[in-house]
């Protein structure tokens, strides 16, 4: 629970305001496991595990308010930011042999984590990138490294399916037979998948993210409402099915307040 302080090898500019942050140091993480980020004087962050090895793993940030605007504009490579984790409940992949990811935006993170994993234990492993442009797809050769079949969809068209990733999700599940789909990304997105994923009878898992204080389960910050499930513990992976029990999935979230918001950060009342 004590913060270890790491020093930053090597910043990766990955497209607009989206930044990669490499740390030589193993973390044997799961799959869609998160750490804490601690920049001392402004804020402590939840933020997803991405690529990973023995000795290195990479955070990617997406300038998104105070705390990563202040880790994009101040943390360089040789300096040090404070690491607590991982936490959290994983994807699993156990007895499957052929799956498929969807990853919005900066949701691709623990997608990539989980591509790397998968293909090392020999599943067949599809990934479906969706981004605004072309210059928000993330890590698209790096899973085409791990042997994953990429496709993508853009909404202005510049790379790809022209819409959005979940059309060539509901195109592949027509074609395709799959054991299991993962998706973390915009909510939005993914209340979609797990529809699709009802539809064609295939077990899904989602990553949600709600505001997080201790990420490990004590403080109550992130528990989903009516079912009081803590995102930090029991999450932020969850079975699709259980997420859509939850009158707030793909509808609103709770600030540091308690106070819910759309997913546009516009109070609701
Ligand atoms: C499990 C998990 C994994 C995440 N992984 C990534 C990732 O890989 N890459 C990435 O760019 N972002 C990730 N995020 C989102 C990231 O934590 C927020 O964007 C970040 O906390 C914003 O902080 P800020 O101070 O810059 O912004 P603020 O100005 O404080 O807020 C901007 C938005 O970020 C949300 N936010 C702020 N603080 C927190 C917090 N402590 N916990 C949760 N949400 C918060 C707010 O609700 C608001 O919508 C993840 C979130 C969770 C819960
Ligand atoms: S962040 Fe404290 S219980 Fe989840």
């Amino acid at each position: 629970m004590t913060p270890l302080v790491l020093t930053v090898k090597d910043v990766i500019e990955e497209g607009p305001l989206v930044k990669t942050y490499v740390f030589q140091h193993g973390l044997r993480s799961k799959p869609g496991q998160f750490v804490m980020v601690w920049l001392p004087g402004v804020d402590e962050i939840p933020m997803s595990i991405g690529w990973e090895t023995d000795t290195e793993f990479h955070l990617t940030i997406a300038e998104a308010g105070d705390c990563t605007k202040a880790i994009h504009e101040t943390v360089k490579p040789g300096d040090k930011l404070g690491i607590r984790g991982p936490y959290g409940n994983p994807f699993t992949y156990k007895d499957y042999k052929k799956i498929i990811l969807v990853g919005g935006g900066c949701g691709t993170p623990p997608m990539l984590n989980l591509a790397q994993k998968a293909t090392k234990d020999g599943l067949d492993v599809t990934i479906l990138l969706g981004g605004r442009t072309d210059k928000h797809l993330l890590f698209e050769e790096k899973f085409k490294s791990l042997g994953c079949k990429v496709h993508v969809a853009t909404d202005d068209g510049s790379k790809g399916h022209h819409g959005y990733v979940t059309d060539i999700l509901e195109k592949e599940l027509e074609k395709n037979q799959y054991d299991c789909v993962y998706t973390c990304g915009p909510e939005l997105m993914m209340q979609i998948v797990v529809k699709l994923a009802q539809d064609f009878n295939s077990c899904c898992q989602v990553s949600l993210e709600r505001y997080m204080k201790c990420g490990f389960g004590i403080c109550g910050q992130c528990c989903m409402d009516n079912s009081g499930l803590r995102i930090c513990k029991e999450g932020p992976v969850l079975d699709g099915k259980r997420a859509l029990e939850h009158p707030e999935f793909g509808k609103y979230k709770r600030n540091a307040a308690g106070e819910m918001e759309g997913f546009d950060g516009c109070k609701i009342n």
